[in-house]
């Protein structure tokens, strides 16, 4: 069993959604994981997912689920694979990493996109529903990508 945590800053746009499709395209591959979402803030604390998030991905017939928390020291010891959808959350994530073993496991969650035309998934929060959309297009090539990486199929960039 493998698994996943994808973090963004509130937990509310960005994590939840590509959770929701790591799940969806490991299910389709056959392969076990677990995948669960944080946020390096604590803005949103219990809040559900942001709606126009919920309403993009659905879409695209992702559901997208949980209530926003922030990264624990136990996520780091937890989970194999940390991703971060930009670059703020990747120094954060490895300023708040208890050691180099944790700090081992965090990517950037655009590097497994091959096709990727950025490092970041931006974040929608003060955008319209153009930018949940684009959100959504950026976010399931990655997941994609994650889940070919763990089956072998292709390497990370
Ligand atoms: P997320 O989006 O990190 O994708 O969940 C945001 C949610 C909340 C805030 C910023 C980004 N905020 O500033 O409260």
């Amino acid at each position: 069993m493998i698994r996943i945590l994808t973090v963004c800053l509130g937990n509310i746009c960005r994590s939840p959604a590509a959770e929701a499709a790591i799940r969806r395209a490991s299910q389709e591959a056959g392969l076990e994981v677990e995948v669960d979402s944080a946020g390096t803030g604590r803005y949103h604390l219990g809040e559900p997912p942001h709606p126009r998030s919920v309403a993009a991905a659905a879409r695209t017939g992702l559901e997208v689920r949980g209530a926003a928390r922030q990264i624990t020291r136990n996520d780091f010891e937890r989970h194999d694979l940390i991703l971060a959808m930009d670059r703020h959350n990747l120094e954060d994530l490895l300023a708040m990493a208890p050691d180099e073993d944790t700090r081992a496991k965090i990517r950037m969650f655009r590097s497994f996109d091959p096709g990727a035309d950025g490092p970041d998934v931006p974040d929608p929060y003060y955008g319209d529903d153009d930018d949940y959309r684009r959100m959504i297009e950026i976010i399931l090539p990655a997941a994609e990508g994650v889940v070919l990486h763990l089956t072998g199929d292709q390497p990370p960039r």
